[in-house]
């Protein structure tokens, strides 16, 4: 819970509280009929006494707004407001049943609320970049620059114009893509990016690829909008073309997603002459292909692999790409690049979603895109990204040896690791949240559920080798309830 009492008040803790939930019930938070949370729970979220706590509770009470039932708990009363007569509330139970977007899998609901909640976990889970390897002094200079009356309107809803002209040049100059201002769209991140393509350029049972295992597994967008979804494995070269012109003969696919460089989870890169193939058939059946490019500019040595839609001859690319893992996750900064008529749909769909992207951070973007210092700022992320990599490498292999395989990437910011065999990843999470780190289960991210991905890139320099000592301790001691298990007879 964020809220907390304030302890300089002159107002008793205990009638904070109570204060504090009235306020949550009258304005329809905990509807009649539900729960408050247990004392013991409250009293340790709060940090106070559970007395206080029951202090609180019975003020409630007292003034009719809850029931307290012995063996079952604090439930808040039929009429809350007091006013003596029934009302009749909806029932929200129900309504968040239903809706248009699925709910994420547990585990990334859980992991969610784990890295936000205020406990200081060790953060192997979330894909951003940590403190350290943020372009702060740039993006200060650039907030100190903004001329704010002039950016408290509404943008356009393509995204600011310099923006567009930055994105445009930047992705001439650093990912040789030929685009100008009118061909591309400013999102919400390449997360938005997604969801605009799906909801726009598809309908429900269209059979769509996506690559085994993915970032786009992670997304409920796909079910949610009623699409057929089929699997591309993915290889060390990244996913074999051919598979995509055999689901395109068998299942007639439209779309085919691929996050070809520095692929999250397993850091692998399509290559080249995979690259060439997945266009040649693309454009032989005409099957467009969204390619989702965050990490390009990470890589670890002098190479610059070319994306997709720098080769892409005939149009047959939608470029998504965004600032997260290069410049700041929190400016919820991404862009689609791609044909005229689709930029066009897609901007009229983002008019209807959110009205265009908030005007001040479109702003800052533009500046840095156009600084002569992101250079700079790139050469220094990637060492510090390559640091954090070999730190988490070198002590992975020092704790668990040969326990636990991976393949070093040579860009991006994940580690995707192989268990050594059958592994309880449940298990391994529940004792990895106990000992404070977190890290994603592979079953989140596609089929394999025998691997775990490690984000280097959050985590401070100096927590690293604590996070995977932690980590190697829960892997040992869940080998050791395996081996209790396996010695434990069954009924
Ligand atoms: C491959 C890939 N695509 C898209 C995203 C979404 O990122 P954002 O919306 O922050 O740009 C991520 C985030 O981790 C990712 O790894």
């Amino acid at each position: 819970m964020e809220w907390k009492p304030d302890k300089s008040l002159q107002v008793p803790i205990y009638i904070q509280i109570s204060d504090y939930f009235e306020a949550r019930i009258r304005n329809g938070e905990y509807p009649s009929g539900s729960s408050l949370p247990s004392e013991r729970v409250l009293a340790a979220q709060l940090g106070v006494n559970r007395s206080t706590i029951v202090s609180a509770y019975d003020q409630l009470n007292s003034l009719g707004i809850v029931n307290r039932i012995k063996g079952f708990g604090t439930v808040v009363s039929p009429t809350p407001t007091g006013e003596g007569h029934m009302k009749r509330v909806p029932d929200w139970e129900e309504y968040v049943k239903g809706g248009f977007l699925r709910l994420n899998d547990p585990i990334t609901r859980q992991i969610h609320k784990i890295v936000g909640s205020d406990k200081p976990y060790i953060n192997f889970a979330i894909g951003e970049l940590s403190a350290d390897l943020f372009p702060v002094t740039l993006l200060q200079e650039a907030h100190n620059r903004l001329e704010i009356s002039q950016y408290l309107g509404y943008e356009h809803i393509q995204g600011n114009y310099k923006l567009r002209e930055s994105i445009a040049n930047h992705l001439r100059t650093h990912r040789n893509i030929v685009s100008s201002a009118s061909s591309v769209l400013v999102t919400s991140g390449a997360q938005q990016a997604l969801q605009l393509i799906i909801q726009c350029l598809l309908k429900p049972g269209d059979a769509v690829a996506i690559e085994d295992p993915s970032y786009c597994y992670s997304l409920p967008i796909f079910h949610s909008a009623g699409l057929r979804t089929y699997r591309l494995p993915v290889e060390q070269e990244g996913i074999d073309p051919e598979q995509v012109e055999s689901l395109y003969k068998q299942h007639r696919v439209k779309m085919v997603f691929v996050n070809p460089i520095y692929h999250n989870p397993t850091g692998t890169t399509l290559s080249y002459e995979r690259r060439k193939r997945l266009l040649d058939i693309s454009t032989k059946y005409g099957i467009a292909i969204v390619e989702d490019d965050p990490y390009s500019l990470t890589s670890y040595d002098q190479r610059s692999e070319s994306t997709l839609k720098s080769l892409d001859q005939d149009g047959s690319v939608l470029y998504v790409s965004s600032l997260s893992k290069m410049i700041s996750s929190g400016l919820r900064i991404g862009w689609i690049a791609g044909p005229q008529s689709v930029i066009t749909r897609l901007t009229d769909a983002k008019q209807q979603l959110d009205f265009g992207h908030a005007n001040i951070p479109q702003w800052i973007a533009a500046q840095l895109l156009a600084s002569a210092e992101l250079d700079n700022h790139l050469t220094k992320l990637k060492i510090g990204l390559r640091h954090k990599l070999e730190l988490t490498m070198r002590t992975l292999r020092a704790e668990l040896g040969d326990e636990v395989r991976f393949h070093e990437p040579a860009g991006g910011i994940h580690l995707w690791c192989e268990l050594a065999r059958e592994w309880d990843v449940q298990r391994l999470f529940n004792h990895a949240i106990q000992a404070g780190v977190v890290f994603t289960p592979g079953s989140t991210l596609g089929s394999q559920a025998r691997y775990v991905r490690l984000t280097y890139s959050k985590v401070d320099d100096s927590s690293i080798v604590e996070g995977i000592r932690k980590f190697a301790a829960a892997y040992r001691e869940s080998k050791q309830d395996r081996k209790v298990q396996l010695l434990t007879p069954h009924d």
